[in-house]
């Protein structure tokens, strides 16, 4: 789907689906892969462009990847080569960030750019800790964005210690660490998610996690099988809109419940919501559950501090849920939402302001206070999936349409979206 959108939905939502799989397990399962010795088979691969960028990025590096009925095969090259041609990471910063970690040791020039929102977002946060390694990038605008400029290098193992909790830069660095000369650590303020250090494990590389250090040894992965849970963040935009609209209950099947990642649950069992999870399993390494949640008259919540990393990506739907809960919201320490695909904490304040919610901004976070009835608006959803999908949330709350004036960048996460909102609203079929 491409150019605007008229949302025009009413609730209550009601039904069981699944969701499509996790973009953080996805991207590492094609990228681990192809540094592997041996096939990496996966189900439930995401299916959308940022994964795709991924994909294409290994492929550029000498892997293949060919899909056999329900699985997706990566066949790692012998070795990585240097890509032909500059690496498109399109709207995906992980896709960008752990690539830089893991070219910043194959011999060659590299050269990582993306879109207008990828362009403008941060990359010294991967390009220091890497050249401490010996590693050899530039970036535009004195290190600041891409293009990202890599000659690869021999790297020395080396300690790190993080100023902000990022999985996409802690991920950097430990693949970083696989071709390093020792012992490669890193320390984060709070614990980021944990997939990549999971997925490694798995693949019989030594990770030793010990509090919030992480340390590697320079090792070669071994081809695994992986199976993706379905993504809490796609997830999320129907557990919320099922907490705040009256009548509602929606089940996601089979959905990712790793602890580094679901700070969204403990939000909205604090808020009210009812939230059950049934069938709870482990599956490659990652846990999943299927996760009821039904509405309830919401109470607002405070959400600060080491909780944030782990909801990092819910924030802007849960922004909109706040606006029906009853007293004031308050999210604090969220100051990374600035420099995701867009500026999320200026997108959804504005734009919800301008819906008729109750809103104070701060530099890192918001107070939000309800519950408000919405109104229509017309979204700028600024190349961004999440300020899309949360705005077509939003349009739930209001009875009025909401006009998202460019649709194209959902497909970089969640393609189905708009149709599995419709199979909700319809109801249990
Ligand atoms: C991700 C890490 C997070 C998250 C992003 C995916 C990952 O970014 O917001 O959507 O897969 O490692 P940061 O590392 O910038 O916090």
């Amino acid at each position: 789907m491409k150019g605007p959108l008229t949302c025009h939905r009413s609730g209550p939502l009601t039904g069981a689906i699944t969701v499509p799989g996790d973009k953080s397990v996805s991207h590492r399962s094609l990228l681990f892969g192809a540094l592997a010795e041996g096939e990496t088979r996966v189900t439930g691969l995401l299916d959308a462009e940022d994964v795709h960028s991924t994909r294409k990025a290994v492929e550029r590096l000498g892997a293949s990847v060919r899909t056999e009925g329900a699985e997706v095969i990566v066949t790692p090259a012998a070795v990585l080569t240097e890509p032909d041609d500059v690496i498109d990471c399109g709207n995906s910063g992980t896709s960008l960030r752990l690539l830089a970690g893991v070219l910043a040791g194959l011999p060659g020039l590299s050269v990582l750019t993306g879109d207008a929102s990828l362009r403008k977002r941060p990359v010294r946060r991967v390009i220091d800790p890497l050249r401490r390694m010996g590693a050899d990038l530039t970036a535009r605008d004195g290190d600041r964005v891409p293009p990202l400029v890599i000659r690869g290098k021999r790297l020395t193992a080396a300690h790190h210690d993080m100023a902000v909790a990022s999985a996409q830069v802690k991920s950097a660095i430990l693949l970083a660490g696989l071709r390093a000369d020792g012992v490669t650590s890193v320390t984060e303020p709070e614990r980021s998610r944990d997939h990549t250090e999971r997925m490694l494990r798995g693949m019989g590389v030594p990770v030793k996690v010990d509090g919030l250090t992480v340390s590697v040894e320079p090792s070669r992965p071994r081809g695994t099988r992986v199976d993706v849970p379905g993504d809490i963040s796609s997830a999320a935009f129907f557990l919320c809109a099922a907490a705040a609209l009256p009548g509602s209950k929606v089940t996601v099947r089979n959905m990712g419940t790793n602890p580094t990642r679901t700070g969204l649950l403990d939000v909205l069992r604090a808020m009210g919501a009812g939230v059950s999870l049934a069938n709870e399993r482990e599956i490659a390494g990652e846990p999943r559950a299927d996760v009821t949640v039904s509405a309830a008259a919401l109470e607002a919540t405070e959400i600060r501090g080491e909780i944030i990393p782990r909801l990092i990506d819910e924030l802007p739907v849960i922004m909109v849920m706040a606006t029906q809960a009853k007293g004031t919201t308050v999210i604090r320490d969220a100051r990374e939402l600035r420099v995701k695909e867009s500026d999320r904490l200026a997108a959804m304040g504005e734009t919800l302001a301008a819906a008729g919610a109750k809103l104070e901004l701060f530099e890192d976070g918001c107070a939000i206070t309800g519950p408000v009835k919405l109104k229509g608006v017309t979204v700028q959803t600024r190349l961004d999936h999440r300020i899309a999908m949360s705005m077509a949330v939003a349009q739930l709350f209001s009875g009025q349409p909401v006009v998202l004036d460019d649709v194209a960048c959902v497909a970089t996460s969640f393609p189905s979206f708009f149709s599995l909102l419709d199979s909700l609203c319809w109801g249990d079929r």
